[in-house]
């Protein structure tokens, strides 16, 4: 934990983690339970939420894991009643299940389009609307995991360039709505971190590719997990206390420079693909 923070920060909280069996999300769960707090982490196989309960428990923190789809709306409003059954009020949402695939526009059915629309988009509208009634009131944070792809657009990742822009705008629309509430209603929009499942599909032919991603970053490198990690323990800390309805970048400064050289290089691994299945 980065030394600002104390290990007793989040004593007495719960937070809810969609996705939570891994990448970020489970990074972001593992820290708030090393500051104290309980956590629930929600994911759609069921023994991949225990194992990754386990591994928090293993850390020394209080956790649970349990199964849910985020496109399934009563399942996930019986993983938030389960939770706060079993801890209380709910102080930490943190929306982070997600999808991806790479596909150009014309190498994806409507279906393929929808399909990370649902997860990821409508997939935090249920998480959240489904959270309300559980929520610490005032006092709870919820935190989306958007990305650079929100406001920055890159080739092959329309889908998730559309979704992660729908984010944004609810969860400001949201700030509005649940200000008054005493609920902060926040983003966290990552570019490229280290060891996680959306690098491994962004870079599916490793040091080469990712050594393109960095040269178009300005700080030279990937996020680590950590780094995200303390941003959302900041973002939960009565530091943060004032800050709303506002998406945080955390991407080296990508955004400056843009996603023409990581569009271009995604582009050119779907192209090698097709021609290595013997499409013309
Ligand atoms: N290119 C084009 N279309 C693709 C695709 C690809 N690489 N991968 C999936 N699709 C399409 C499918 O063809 C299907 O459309 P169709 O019915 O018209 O053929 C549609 O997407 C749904 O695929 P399906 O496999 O049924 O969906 P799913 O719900 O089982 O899985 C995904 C959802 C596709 C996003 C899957 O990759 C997933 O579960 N990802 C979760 C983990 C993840 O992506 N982590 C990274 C987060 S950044």
């Amino acid at each position: 934990m980065h030394d600002v923070f104390t290990s007793d920060l989040l004593v007495g909280k719960v937070a809810f983690v969609t996705g939570g069996t891994s990448g970020i999300n489970h990074h972001i769960a593992l820290r708030y339970a090393k500051a104290g707090a309980r956590v629930a982490l929600i994911g759609r196989n069921v023994e991949k939420a225990e194992a990754a309960a386990a591994v928090v428990r293993k850390a020394g923190g209080e956790a649970v894991g349990l199964s849910a789809d985020v496109r399934d709306y009563a399942g996930l409003e019986g993983a938030f009643k389960a939770v706060h059954d079993r801890w209380g009020e709910i102080d930490i949402v943190i929306a982070g299940a997600a999808g991806n695939f790479v596909a150009p526009v014309l190498g994806m059915s409507s279906n393929g389009f929808r399909t990370v629309i649902d997860i990821d988009l409508v997939g935090t509208f249920n998480t959240v609307r489904a959270a309300f009634a559980f929520l610490r009131r005032p006092g709870a944070a919820i935190i989306a995991i958007s990305a650079s792809h929100s406001t920055m657009p890159v080739a092959a990742q329309a889908h998730v360039c559309a979704a992660k822009a729908g984010i944004d705008m609810l969860i400001k629309s949201l700030s509005l709505e649940w200000g008054s509430q005493g609920v902060r209603c926040l983003g966290i929009a990552p570019g490229a971190v280290e060891n996680t499942e959306g690098m491994r599909r962004l870079a599916p032919n490793g040091a080469e590719n990712l050594q393109q991603i960095f040269a178009s970053i300005p700080l030279g490198r990937q996020a680590t997990r950590d780094d995200i990690a303390d941003l959302a323990l900041f973002l939960v800390s009565g530091a943060a206390n004032y800050i709303n309805g506002t998406i945080i970048s955390i991407d080296g400064g990508s955004l400056n420079s843009g996603g023409q050289r990581i569009g271009e290089m995604l582009m050119a691994s779907v192209e090698d693909a097709r021609v290595e299945r013997g499409h013309p």
